[in-house]
């Protein structure tokens, strides 16, 4: 099979990581020739992901395509489509997505529990909704990160929002986020991954550190998966999805968002579980049975992200110390440069027990720093 990626980060490195287990042939599309997964695949192609004419020629003629971040070109996914390529997720899917302003709608449409929210089209239209404050403005398309997300406390904030089309929503009371990975095949079949659960950072609003399965009453975990799966089943597209969630106060589950790939809340499952969301997909693509999705052993991700005060060529200060601890797992994404916050590579952690994740968690964040 010849099968296609559009974007070259670490997502689509792992991704041909695992696609080195079966006879496949691999093409990435991406601008930068020495992005993290340009060394794995067979085949790399120098272009924009989103630009027409580069994705059409880099998909004809392939198989089946499969994307690793959203901000694609969707009208060459449905000329490819349209004349027998597989893409997964579907691009009807991917253009819901895409947007936030079309994502809310549809969970609005479906009645997927989801907070409160209205459409604003410039900077003047936060200080009318005073109901939803302290609310949260996220930009339509075009935010990666928390990047695109401003937290308004009151109407005063409104300057801090973006004068673009974009998402204004009630601020969640969150008592836990987390994640479920729902993967759907071409028959309709389904699996979901445990929950994971994440520690976010409040100051660089990137994740912390996540440790799954999310240690959650059965109940909310049924409710979670209940929401996730009717989700996936109403984007009607098989491929493999990561839905992040929001406990409240209440214990109210609301979707906060989805993304239709692979996810950096299922790193883990490389190590942790039977069958990794990066098998998953592949298994899903050339139409193989799906994997177990159950824990081999609870476990922990720590992303290594670009220390402040630190950019140009990255040395990882405090890597053999953490090489050696016990069933520490390393993933250097190969990224030359680094930058403050910048995702480099991230570790996971394998351990019965979560006193032992939390300790370790905490221990390799202190010795790992990325510098230059
Ligand atoms: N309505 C909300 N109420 C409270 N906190 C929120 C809300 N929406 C987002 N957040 C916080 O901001 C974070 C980033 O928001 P979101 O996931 O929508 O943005 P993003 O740009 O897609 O980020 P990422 O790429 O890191 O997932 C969330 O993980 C959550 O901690
Ligand atoms: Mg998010």
């Amino acid at each position: 099979m010849k099968v296609g990626i559009l974007g070259g980060g670490q997502l689509g490195r792992m991704l041909l990581q695992a696609a080195a287990n079966y006879v496949v042939e691999t093409y990435v599309l991406e601008n930068d020739p020495h992005c993290p997964a340009a060394h794995l695949c067979t085949h790399f192609k120098k272009g924009d992901i989103r630009d027409y004419d580069t994705v059409y020629s880099f998909g004809k003629g392939l198989d089946a395509i499969t994307i690793e971040i959203e901000s694609v070109n969707i009208e060459a996914l449905e000329k490819l489509a349209s004349e027998g390529v597989q893409v997964y997720p579907s691009p009807a899917a991917i253009r819901i997505i895409k947007n936030k302003v079309t994502q809310k709608e549809f969970y609005r449409d479906n009645e997927i529990p989801t907070s409160e929210f209205v459409i604003t089209e410039n900077i003047a239209a936060l200080e009318v909704h005073t109901h939803l404050y302290p609310a949260v403005h996220k930009i339509g398309e075009g935010g990666y990160d928390g990047k695109g997300v401003q937290i308004l406390e009151n109407q005063t904030d409104y300057s801090k929002g973006f004068d673009a089309l974009a998402v204004l929503e009630r601020k969640v009371k969150i008592k836990k986020e987390i994640s479920m990975i729902v993967a759907m095949n071409r028959s309709g079949d389904m699996v979901i991954y445990p929950p994971a659960e994440m520690v976010v950072d409040p100051v660089l609003n990137l994740l912390d550190y996540q440790l799954s399965p999310a240690i959650l009453p059965e109940k909310i975990t049924w409710k979670a998966e209940a929401i996730a799966m009717k989700l996936v089943k109403k984007l009607n597209s098989p491929g493999l999805f990561a839905v992040e969630l929001f406990i409240d106060e209440k214990d109210e589950v609301l979707v906060n968002e989805t993304a239709p790939r692979v996810h950096n809340s299922g790193h883990h499952t490389i190590e942790a579980n039977y069958c990794s969301q990066y098998d998953m997909l592949w298994r899903i693509i050339m139409d193989y049975p799906m994997g177990n999705t159950d824990p081999i052993l609870p476990s922990a991700i720590v992303n290594i992200v670009g220390a402040e005060g630190f950019a140009g060529k990255a040395v990882y200060a405090g890597l053999e110390e953490v090489l050696k601890i016990d069933n520490v797992f390393v993933h250097l994404y190969g990224k030359n440069e680094t930058k403050p916050g910048r995702k480099m590579g991230h570790v996971t952690i394998l351990h019965k027990d979560y006193q032992d994740l939390t300790h370790k968690a905490n221990k390799i964040k202190h010795l790992l720093r990325v510098i230059s």
